[in-house]
């Protein structure tokens, strides 16, 4: 589901507003060049997923509608990872584990990952519940056309290389003097 994911990060990404304010979930801090607020998680507790969905995640970007990704692509991919950017991160793990050094120094003064959670964990996983209860179990891409073969005398050889994986442009070139490509 890479490209449908590459889809949607632009089209979310366009209307970011940069990273939210810490200082309004959490007490006291440093604020941000762009303040975004995000609730008083003293009062939350009465919003459904889909109000809380819309109070954390628009603090950043657009709202994500959960049709737009499969379940497993929310579950596994994006959601963990929006998570971590809340402070959500259940595993505990380093978020600076194998990274260059100066990627470190950047990721903690740009304060992408914050220290503590900026929301309670019960409002995290009333979105993550509502993203994967209205998240199609598949995605329906739009069909490709099938290629017309144009050409009577040429075959079609499907390179090996890369298996087909990742759209790869190549540059095919007719040697008329070898009569080869
Ligand atoms: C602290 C800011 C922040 C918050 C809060 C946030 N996002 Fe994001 N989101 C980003 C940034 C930055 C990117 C692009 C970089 C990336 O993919 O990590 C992004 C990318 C995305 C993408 C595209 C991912 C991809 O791989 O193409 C989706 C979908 C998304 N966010 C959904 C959500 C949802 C759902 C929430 C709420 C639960 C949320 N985001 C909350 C900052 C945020």
């Amino acid at each position: 589901m890479q490209f449908a994911r590459l889809f949607v990060a632009v089209a979310l990404l366009s209307s970011c507003s940069g990273s939210p304010d810490h200082t309004s979930a959490a007490e006291g801090g440093q604020a941000n060049q762009q303040p975004v607020s995000l609730p008083d998680t003293t009062e939350t507790l009465h919003l459904n997923g889909q109000q809380l969905a819309q109070a954390y995640c628009r603090a950043c970007h657009a709202f994500p509608e959960p049709a737009l990704l499969d379940k497993a692509t929310w579950q596994e991919g994006v959601l963990p990872q929006m998570g971590l950017r809340l402070g959500i991160n259940p595993s505990g793990s380093s978020l600076y584990m194998n990274k260059p050094p100066e990627e470190v120094t950047e990721l903690m003064q740009a304060k992408i990952f914050p220290e503590r959670p900026l929301m309670a964990q019960r409002d995290w996983d009333k979105i993550v519940a509502y993203y994967l209860q209205h998240a199609p179990d598949k995605l329906t891409l739009p069909a490709t056309p099938a290629v017309a073969p144009a050409l009577a005398d040429f075959t079609v050889i499907t390179p090996v290389l890369n298996k087909g994986k990742y759209a790869l442009t190549t540059l095919v070139k007719y040697e008329p003097a070898a009569q080869a490509l």
